[in-house]
């Protein structure tokens, strides 16, 4: 049966433990040779800095080659009137596996369906976006020393934030887990996410204003209003952004994350503070996905 990696809850605790036991050997040395004589195709239909690059990086530092089209709504064969399915049918005959980010929530599953080579959710629509969930994971276990026994605030666009929907499935594999989603009613995190979080017995709290909660919370999980997915106002939104004077009421240990890019919603003045972890959750990206990849082809 092929590996794809599709949803974030679909790792146990053993496999993400082994994972970051990896990451941790890749940041030391980011070199090996699995993927030599492979070659991956990133497939990216939404744009993409961070993620379709740190792959890239990933899977060369790992010795193999990459292929692949960026815009691939406009610069493949899409723009002819091709289904998702025939083009992954074809594209997976020349390629030893595939990183996929598309505008449909559904674009992973439904390439995994037709594939001959693993598939990689890169991020589909507001659905979920499995390996920027491990990216954050690996970067708390790496500043707070546990996963076990913390209190997370996810805050932003939760409606269409495909990245707080894959760390919230993601925390329910820990112990003694409590979540903060802080948003406008109209953004709020959905009932498939909350009904998962209570069959889980994971504790969370919806909210509509960090007061109260900045204090609270280990980790601060900030995200993008994602503009490009629907036509809401911002109006009432920015009173979700992280100012230094905000910041001032984390607790020392607390970390800011953000899976970038950033808007408004964390100031650039946080940047200088201790707490602020987001460009070295960038970074950790590239050593998280040699991992990933590893399991993969090993
Ligand atoms: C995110 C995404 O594409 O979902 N970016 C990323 O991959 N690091 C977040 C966003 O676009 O807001």
């Amino acid at each position: 049966m092929i590996q794809h990696c599709l949803r974030s809850q679909d790792w146990s605790r053993p496999t993400l433990e082994q994972m970051f036991a990896v990451t941790d050997r890749y940041k030391k040395s980011p070199i090996g040779n699995l993927a030599n004589n492979k070659i991956m195709c990133s497939l990216f239909y939404e744009p993409s800095t961070r993620t379709r690059l740190s792959f890239e990086s990933a899977w060369l530092r790992l010795g193999g080659q990459v292929i692949g089209t960026d815009n691939a709504g406009e610069f493949s064969s899409a723009i002819k009137g091709e289904s998702l399915e025939d083009s992954i049918r074809v594209i997976s005959g020349y390629t030893d596996l595939i990183v996929l980010r598309h505008g449909l929530n559904n674009a992973a599953e439904r390439a995994a369906a037709v594939s001959a080579v693993p598939i990689i959710n890169a991020g589909c629509g507001a659905g979920q976006h499995p390996t920027q969930s491990l990216t954050d994971l690996y970067t708390i276990q790496n500043r707070l020393g546990r996963i076990d026994d913390i209190k997370v605030a996810i805050v932003g666009d939760l409606q269409y934030g495909r990245t707080a929907r894959s760390l919230a499935y993601l925390l329910t594999k820990f112990e003694n887990i409590t979540i903060y989603f802080v948003s406008t009613p109209s953004l709020q995190i959905g009932a498939d996410i909350t009904d998962y979080l209570a069959s889980k017995s994971v504790k969370f709290y919806m909210m509509d204003s960090l007061e109260g909660v900045l204090e609270k919370v280990d980790v601060v999980y900030q995200t993008r209003f994602q503009k490009e997915r629907h036509e809401f106002s911002t109006d009432g939104y920015a009173d979700l952004s992280l100012t230094v004077d905000r910041a001032m009421h984390l607790k020392e240990h607390a970390i800011i994350l953000h899976p970038l890019p950033r808007n408004y919603e964390i100031a650039v003045e946080v940047d200088a503070l201790r707490n602020a972890a987001y460009f070295e959750q960038a970074k950790n990206s590239l050593y998280v996905r040699m991992a990933l990849l590893d399991s993969m082809l090993g």
